[in-house]
């Protein structure tokens, strides 16, 4: 027991029912409530997911913290409250921002993330990390999720917010998110515990991409069986909900989510498109693709791609199969000369 930290869990749960009690009765809260009903946050999905609202002043939550004898300087320690800069004191951290409360795995409130109405920056300002909140650790939703998760095996990873709420409204309630950071070694063994299967469902723009790209090694080293969900247009999960529905939502972007070989397949002929070339760019596009489809071991897994490949670029499966066998032959030898170098052991993790 700690009791700063009791402390601090406590002005949390308070805090998240001040917020989420000002955006839904009070005149300060309409225009919050305004701009989340604009976007097709549901009052359900408001009370589900707890979310608030902080008021245009500097001192609600300081009046509210001090009113019920709560050390404010441990408050602002554990990113509640921060202090003015001439020291005489402690304003609200979060001014004029939508809150969404965030839990950890036992459904305790141990941070908030303050979403600006509109546009401006930050977009999206989140309590400083503390002895409660540890982002590389921490999942959106996860305390709601796992019961889903274990349930379908599964496990939704989404970048944002909104991400997980509109796909909970329409019916993934196995969704979680990282912090607005990438995704850790201990994010992907937190979840590994819970499901076999995770579906990586980053936004559809260019950053979104490559952050999945990314975590396809994280997850496989992990143990997952990963699959990734092909966002077109540039839209993230919330907002191709919000356009197409529920229904197509599921149908295109979760069922339809491919393994991350044929993502990575994907990507390398959307780059190779990209740059505009005609019949002489399928060459570099060809070595590239034998760089992920001649490791796997399986060969009829090889084989699918493989015709894959030779129907969509028009060249002979013969030649494809050809040219992967010897990839795989000097892949071998690469290892085995690896294997063989002495230096390799002396720096190599071998060494203890
Ligand atoms: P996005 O830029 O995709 O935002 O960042 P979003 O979730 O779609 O937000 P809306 O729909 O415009 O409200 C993805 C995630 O990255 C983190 C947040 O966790 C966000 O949900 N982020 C983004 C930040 O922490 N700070 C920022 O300023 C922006
Ligand atoms: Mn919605
Ligand atoms: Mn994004
Ligand atoms: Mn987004
Ligand atoms: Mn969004």
């Amino acid at each position: 027991r700690n009791p700063e930290l009791d402390a601090l869990l406590q002005a949390h749960e308070w805090s998240a029912k001040l917020y989420h009690f000002l955006l839904k009765n009070t005149e300060h809260g309409k225009p919050a409530m305004e701009y989340l009903k604009a976007r097709g946050f549901t009052d359900k999905a408001i009370d589900q997911f707890q979310i608030g609202y902080a008021p245009a002043r500097w001192d609600t939550l300081v009046q509210f913290l001090d009113k019920r004898s709560f050390d404010l300087g441990a408050m602002e320690r554990g990113g509640l409250l921060a202090s003015r800069q001439d020291g005489s004191g402690y304003v609200d951290r979060f001014r004029d921002r939508i809150i969404f409360p965030i839990h950890n795995r036992t459904g305790k409130v141990i941070a908030f993330a303050g979403r600006i109405l509109g546009e401006g920056q930050p977009k999206y300002l989140n309590s400083p990390e503390s002895k409660l909140f540890i982002k590389s650790r921490t999942l959106y939703n996860l305390h709601q999720a796992k019961s889903s998760i274990r349930k379908t095996g599964q496990i939704v990873l989404f970048e944002g917010y909104g991400d997980v709420i509109s796909a909970s409204e329409a019916g993934v309630h196995n969704g979680v998110a990282t912090m607005g950071t990438a995704l850790t070694e201990s994010h992907a063994a937190i979840l590994r515990n819970l499901a076999d299967e995770v579906i990586v469902c980053y936004d559809g723009d260019n950053a979104g991409q490559a952050a999945a790209l990314k975590s396809i090694p994280i997850l496989e080293a992990a143990g997952f069986q990963v699959k990734i969900s092909v966002l077109s247009e540039g839209l993230d999960p919330d907002e191709f909900i919000q356009k197409y529905g529920a229904e197509r939502f599921i149908r295109q972007i979760i069922e339809g989510s491919v393994s991350s070989t044929k993502f990575r397949l994907i990507n390398l002929k959307k780059n190779h498109i990209m740059l505009g070339a005609g019949e002489d760019a399928k060459v570099p596009f060809i070595k590239e693709a034998m760089e992920v489809i001649a490791p796997i071991e399986s060969p009829t897994e090889r084989e699918i791609y493989l015709k894959e490949l030779s129907a969509d670029l028009k060249v002979s499966f013969e030649s494809l199969k050809q040219e992967c066998n010897q990839f795989r032959t000097d892949l071998q030898k690469k290892q085995q000369d690896g294997d063989n170098n002495p230096k390799r052991w002396n720096n190599g993790r071998h060494k203890k």
